[in-house]
């Protein structure tokens, strides 16, 4: 399989999706064809990352109402995907475009119109992060000529846009060197991704790039990360979470870039637990950190971090059954700490939001 996949493909009855509790030991895709199989989806997290969720649930609801679209039918349909998960506030930002586009509608032109707005969810966000891959890709560029580096020849006209691995050098001078945390590819999206879509954009560019890849504990998400830049072709070392200060501190890293569940007004970010502790990282070291992620990300009506509700999951995911556990899956960076956020408009300073639209 190779790069770029979409992460979710339907037919009007169905929706498949690449399930990533298997990846990376095994590709394998689940067929959708009801509410209650599209909110299990998320919930387990057979589909993950934000934009996926979002998108995922706005097909969940065409998927709600083949089995009727009454008023009441429409709501059951958008309080259980509504209750799958808290934080990434793309599920309820596009269950709310839904509920607006589906409730004015009678009933019998409902189903058809859930898919169609389902699909434009789709493909905005499919656009939205190419575009945050375009928005991004100058700050690598300025990265790699800060570090002198030559240009890469441009991949031949009409020749394969994925370059082969290169082996990963033992010192890292010869490249941009970027971390991430959790996985923001194009596994987490309907395509592209948000955080690695620029590392694409600077790959296809001849730019050279190897990227740190944070394990992300307790569920792993950085080995999706892994196993995506090994399709890719593009040099990556997978790390301990705990070793990227120490990264940091011997001047390996030149940037680090995250995605977001959800940005709060002011710029204060919610993303996968650990990445808070990387911009304390990056502040102490002056490596600059970056947030990437689609308007739809941001959530307005929220003032600041402090009011974004933190997912708390089983215990189970540590791997302990009979002792006490907590278990948030996501913390909050304060935009004090973010470099900028890449949206599919431009890259503008965290507390700078005020007027984006999706
Ligand atoms: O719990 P997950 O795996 O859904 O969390 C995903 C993340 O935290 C991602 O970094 C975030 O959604 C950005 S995805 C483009």
């Amino acid at each position: 399989m190779a790069y770029p996949l979409r992460t979710i493909q339907e037919d009007g009855q169905a929706v498949v999706i690449l399930d990533q509790t298997r990846l990376p030991r095994e590709t394998a895709f689940v067929r959708l064809t009801n509410l209650e199989e599209a909110a299990h989806a998320i919930r387990v997290m057979q589909v993950r990352g934000a934009p996926l969720i979002g998108a995922t649930a706005a097909y969940g609801v065409a998927l709600g109402l083949l089995a009727g679209a009454d008023d009441g039918r429409l709501a059951v349909v958008l309080d259980t995907l509504g209750e799958t998960r808290p934080t990434a506030v793309n599920l309820h930002w596009a269950l709310a475009r839904m509920k607006s586009v589906l409730a004015p509608l009678p009933a019998t032109d409902r189903c058809a119109a859930a898919w169609r707005e389902a699909r434009a969810i789709a493909r905005e966000d499919e656009a939205a992060n190419a575009a945050i891959g375009r928005n991004g890709l100058p700050l690598i560029a300025a990265a790699a000529r800060k570090k002198g580096l030559p240009p890469a020849p441009l991949p031949k006209e009409g020749g394969d846009q994925v370059r082969q691995a290169a082996p990963v050098q033992a010192e890292h001078a010869g490249t941009v060197n970027i971390m991430t945390h959790c996985n923001a590819g194009w596994l987490a999206t309907v395509a592209h991704g948000t955080a690695i879509s620029p590392i694409y954009a600077a790959h296809a560019a001849g730019i050279p790039v190897h990227v740190w890849v944070s394990e992300t504990r307790p569920r792993n998400q950085g080995l999706l990360t892994a196993w995506e830049l090994e399709q890719a072709g593009i040099p990556y070392t997978l790390i301990a979470d705990n070793a990227a200060g120490l990264l940091m501190m011997q001047d390996k890293v030149d940037c680090v870039i995250v995605g977001a569940d959800r940005i709060a007004a002011n710029g204060d970010t919610a993303n996968k637990v650990g990445t808070y502790l990387k911009a304390l990282a990056c502040k102490a070291h002056g490596v600059p950190f970056y947030v990437a992620a689609p308007v739809s990300t941001i959530d307005f009506a929220c003032p600041a971090g402090t009011g974004i509700p933190i997912e708390e999951r089983s215990a189970a995911e540590l791997g302990v059954s009979h002792m006490r556990v907590a278990n948030p899956a996501f913390d909050v960076t304060p935009a004090g700490l973010i470099a900028g956020i890449i949206t599919e408009h431009d890259l503008r300073p965290a507390d700078q939001l005020a007027g984006l639209k999706p």
